[in-house]
C-alpha cells in the first residue's frame, strides 16, 4: 500500500482534461486503496485521480455519515462519471480542496445531480446525489476537467488571493506556476 503524493496548485496535471478509464479490476482496486490512504492523510472526503498525478477520469469519496446514531463512512468510487441530470435549484457551500491547502471558497452548484458512472469492475451504475454528497461529487468531477474551486471566484477576489496561490505553487516541487 502506498500513500501517493497529493499534487497542489500549480501542478500542470491539475489543469488537464483527464482521459477515460479503460482498465478495470485489480489495478483500479489498488489505486482506490492508495488514493483512500492519501486522502485520509490529508483529512479529505474526496479525491480525484489527477490530484495524485494520474490524468484519468476516476475519483474516490469517503463521506462521513451517521445513521441511527452510528457513525460510518460512505465509500464511493466512480470511473468515467457523467452528470445526466441536475437541479435548477442552486446550493452554496464552503469548499476546501487537498490541492489548495488552507483555502476555502464559497461555491454555487446545483443542489442535486444524477450521475452515470462505472464501478471498479466496469459495471454501469447511476447515482442520485443530494446534500453534501452532491457537493463532493461535483467538486471531484470538476478535477477531471481541470477545474479548481478558485475558478469560481469573482475576478477581484481571485486577484486578492494571487499571492497565497503563488506561495502554494512555489512550495510544490512539480509545479510550473500558474
Ligand atoms: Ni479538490
Amino acid at each position: 500500500m502506498a500513500e501517493m503524493q497529493i499534487r497542489v496548485y500549480g501542478d500542470p496535471v491539475l489543469r488537464k482534461v483527464a482521459e477515460p478509464v479503460t482498465e478495470f479490476g485489480p489495478k483500479l482496486e489498488q489505486l482506490t486503496v492508495d488514493m483512500l490512504q492519501s486522502m485520509k492523510g490529508g483529512d479529505g472526503i474526496g479525491l480525484a485521480a489527477p490530484q495524485v498525478g494520474l490524468s484519468i477520469r476516476f475519483l474516490v469519496i469517503g463521506l462521513p455519515v451517521e445513521e441511527d446514531g452510528i457513525e460510518g463512512i460512505r465509500l464511493l468510487t466512480m470511473a468515467n462519471p457523467m452528470i445526466v441530470e441536475e437541479s435548477e435549484e442552486i446550493a452554496t457551500c464552503e469548499e476546501g480542496c487537498l490541492s489548495l491547502p488552507d483555502i476555502n471558497i464559497m461555491v454555487d452548484r446545483p443542489e442535486w445531480v444524477t450521475v452515470d458512472y462505472q464501478d471498479l469492475q466496469g459495471n454501469n451504475l447511476t447515482l442520485k446525489a443530494d446534500g453534501m454528497l452532491a457537493v463532493v461529487v461535483q467538486h471531484e468531477m470538476d478535477h477531471l476537467d481541470g477545474v479548481l474551486i478558485t475558478d469560481y471566484l469573482p475576478a477581484l477576489k481571485r486577484t486578492m488571493m494571487r499571492s497565497k496561490l503563488r506561495r502554494i505553487s512555489e512550495q510544490n516541487p512539480t509545479s510550473t506556476q500558474e
